[in-house]
């Protein structure tokens, strides 16, 4: 398949989980990929595991300076963006009482603003007839105890997806989101919560999910690509659910 053949897609958090799977398959399917992270080690892991089609930047998305340099070094090098993928995003657990404002706002940061500002740098670049996907979650969707802080970052990209889809419908741009249920990626090690809780919770989640089993991140890769695909020519503003039925059933 060569649906992206001569496509330039830009990948933020693509140097680990989601983003990095979904940046493996942007280049199966003939991309040339920018990938994005905060941390060098993770960078240059993914730029060995990538290769000559994809180019891994440092660039952390709530620091303006960083996006700037970002969207400069891809005009440069390519001239254009074909599909976005604002993909970046932390997760921090704690209930309403017990969310600091320092882990409110590094939380909103990263998942909202930093999403928001990504696409509002990139769209002076972003070809007529391109696409955009963002990365919301199934917290979106209900209320669970102890996300309040992710689930709200998420909640608030849902929204922009629609009212992006609107503003950029005119110039053929379609912007939807891939909606993760539990993956199995390193974002279970960084909930700042302790490992013990973790596993607990892990259990927890499993007996709630039909399909009975973590999703991998190459079943959230393969439904980004088909919605930055001509295959969804006729979508946009909408979420996908890649999450075992948790959502739907
Ligand atoms: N895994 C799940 O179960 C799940 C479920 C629902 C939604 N999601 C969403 O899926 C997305 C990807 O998560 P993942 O599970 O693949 O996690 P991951 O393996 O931890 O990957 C997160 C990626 O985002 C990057 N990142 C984080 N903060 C950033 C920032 N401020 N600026 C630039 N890059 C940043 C990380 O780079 P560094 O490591 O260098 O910081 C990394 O490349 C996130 O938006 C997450 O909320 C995940």
């Amino acid at each position: 398949m060569s649906r992206f053949a001569n496509k330039i897609v830009v990948v933020t958090g693509g140097t680990s989980g989601i983003g990095l799977a979904a940046a493996k398959q942007f280049i199966k399917e003939g991309a040339k990929v920018v990938v994005t992270g905060r941390s060098s080690q993770s960078a240059s892991n993914a730029q060995k595991e990538l290769g000559a089609n994809a180019v891994a930047i440092l660039a952390d998305v709530t620091k303006s300076a960083d996006l700037d340099g970002l969207f400069r070094q891809v005009r440069e090098k390519y001239g254009r963006i074909d599909v976005l993928y604002a993909n970046a995003g932390i997760a921090k657990l704690g209930s309403v009482a017990e969310t600091t404002e320092e882990i409110f706002d590094d939380v909103l940061d990263a998942n909202f603003r930093g999403a928001y500002f990504t696409v509002q740098k990139a769209l002076p670049l972003l070809n007529d007839g391109g696409a955009i996907v963002f990365t919301t979650s199934w917290f979106d969707e209900a209320g669970i105890a102890g996300t309040s802080a992710v689930s709200a970052s998420k909640a608030a990209l849902r929204n922009l997806t629609r009212t992006l889809a609107a503003e950029l419908i005119s110039r053929n741009i379609r912007v939807n989101a891939v909606s993760p249920g539990v993956i199995e990626t390193p974002l279970f090690g960084k909930l700042g919560i302790p490992d013990a809780d973790a596993e607990e919770l892990g259990k927890a989640l499993l007996q709630q999910i039909p399909a009975k089993r973590f999703g991998k991140p190459e079943e959230v890769a393969t439904a980004v690509a088909f919605l930055a695909s001509d295959d969804a020519s006729y979508i946009t503003g909408a979420e996908l659910a890649v999450d075992g039925g948790r959502t739907q059933l």
